[in-house]
C-alpha cells in the first residue's frame, strides 16, 4: 500500500479512543503496520477492557490495513517493551511511536490526593517514557533511525485544576526535548504535539475551546513520523487541526551579575531585580480572567435557565 508511511511499523497508544484512534487509522491508511495499544480505561482511568483496542484493529484490517491490538497500561516498563515486542517481532521494525495515551483526574491543588497526582503523572510522562525507552533502544540500533511523538497539551505551561496533569504534560515536553537532544545522531527524532480535539477528554472543558474532530490531528503526526520529517526535531506543535503553531524554545532573556564577580546579597538581588532583569508575564493569566468569567456567565444562565 502506498502513502506517507508506507512500509513503516508504527505502535500508537491510546489507540482505541479520540486522537490516538484517528493516528492509528490515519497511519494504517498511509500505509504502515500498527500496534494498536490501549488499556481500554475510562476518561480516569478505570475499568480495563480489552475491546476497545481489538474494535480499531478489526476496523484498520477490514480497510485493508494491517494492526495488532496490546491492551496494557502504559505506565509499566513491561507494558511499554511488549508494545514495541510486538511491531519487531512481526514486522522487523519499529519505525515510529505515538504516545497519545491519556487519562485526567481533576482537583485543585490543595485538595489533591497522592494518588490522584501518582497516577495521572504515571499514565502520562511515565507512560511516555516506557515506550521511547524501548524504542529508542531499537531504534538507534536501525539505519533508519526512527521518530517519536510526545502528546503534551497547552496546559504544560499551567492549569487551574489539573496540577498533575500540567506536570506531567510538561514532563513529556522535557522527556521529548531530552529525546530529540540524545538521539538525533542516531537518525531519530521526537517532536510533541500540543492538540486540542473534540473527544471524551475535552467534551467536559467548563470553557471554549479552538477545536475540531480528532482526525484533524492525525495529519501533523503521520507527518512527524515520515521519512519527510527526519530533519524536524526538539519542537512543540499545537495543532487544532485548522491550526498548527510551533512553540519557541525556552532559553534565558536578560541576566544582571554580581559586582566583581562575587555572589549577590539578598538586598543587592531586592535592589536590582526589579529594575535590571524584571519579570515576565504569563500570558495565561489573561487567559484565566477570560475563562473564570466565561465559567460564571455559563453557570449564571444555567441557574437562570433551571428556575424558569
Ligand atoms: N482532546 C483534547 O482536546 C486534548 C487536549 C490536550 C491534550 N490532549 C492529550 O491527547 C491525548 C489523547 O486524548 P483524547 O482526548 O484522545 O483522550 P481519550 O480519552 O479519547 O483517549 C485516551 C485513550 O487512552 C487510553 N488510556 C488511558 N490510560 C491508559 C493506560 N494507562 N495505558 C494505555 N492506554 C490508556 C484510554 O483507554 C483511551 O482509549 C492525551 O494524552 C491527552 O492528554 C488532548
Amino acid at each position: 500500500m502506498a502513502g506517507h508511511l508506507a512500509g513503516k511499523n508504527i505502535a500508537v497508544t491510546g489507540a482505541g479512543n479520540g486522537i490516538g484512534r484517528a493516528i492509528a487509522l490515519a497511519c494504517a491508511a498511509e500505509g504502515a503496520n500498527v500496534v494498536v495499544a490501549d488499556y481500554g480505561v475510562s476518561i480516569e482511568g478505570s475499568d480495563p477492557s480489552s475491546e476497545v483496542a481489538d474494535a480499531v484493529v478489526a476496523e484498520i484490517a477490514a480497510a485493508g490495513g494491517t494492526a495488532i491490538a496490546v491492551a496494557g497500561d502504559v505506565s509499566q516498563m513491561e507494558v511499554g517493551q511488549r508494545i514495541v515486542d510486538t511491531a519487531v517481532e512481526n514486522w522487523g521494525t519499529i519505525d515510529g511511536v505515538a504516545c497519545v495515551a491519556g487519562i485526567v483526574r481533576e482537583r485543585m491543588l490543595f485538595n489533591m490526593s497522592e494518588e490522584e497526582f501518582d497516577h495521572v503523572v504515571a499514565v502520562h510522562l511515565k507512560g511516555h517514557f516506557t515506550l521511547y525507552k524501548a524504542a529508542s533502544a531499537v531504534m538507534r540500533k536501525q539505519d533508519t533511525g526512527g521518530s517519536l511523538v510526545g502528546f503534551t497539551s497547552g496546559a504544560f505551561v499551567a492549569s487551574t485544576a489539573q496540577a498533575n496533569y500540567s506536570a506531567a504534560k510538561g514532563g513529556i515536553v522535557s522527556l521529548t526535548r531530552s529525546a530529540a537532544f540524545a538521539l538525533r545522531r542516531y537518525g531519530v527524532n521526537a517532536n510533541c504535539i500540543a492538540p486540542a480535539a473534540m473527544t471524551r477528554m475535552s467534551e467536559n472543558v467548563p470553557f471554549e475551546i479552538e477545536a475540531g474532530g480528532p482526525e484533524a490531528i492525525a495529519p501533523l503526526a503521520v507527518f512527524l513520523m515520515s521519512n519527510a520529517a527526519r530533519d524536524i526535531t526538539a519542537q512543540i506543535y499545537t495543532c487544532t487541526g485548522k491550526r498548527i503553531a510551533v512553540w519557541n524554545q525556552p532559553e534565558e532573556l536578560r541576566h544582571m551579575l554580581a559586582a566583581d564577580d562575587e555572589m549577590f546579597t539578598v538586598d543587592e538581588v531586592a535592589e536590582k531585580l526589579p529594575a535590571d532583569i524584571g519579570v515576565e508575564e504569563m500570558p495565561m493569566f489573561a487567559d484565566l480572567e477570560r475563562r473564570m468569567k466565561e465559567m460564571a456567565e455559563k453557570k449564571a444562565a444555567e441557574e437562570s435557565g433551571a428556575e424558569s
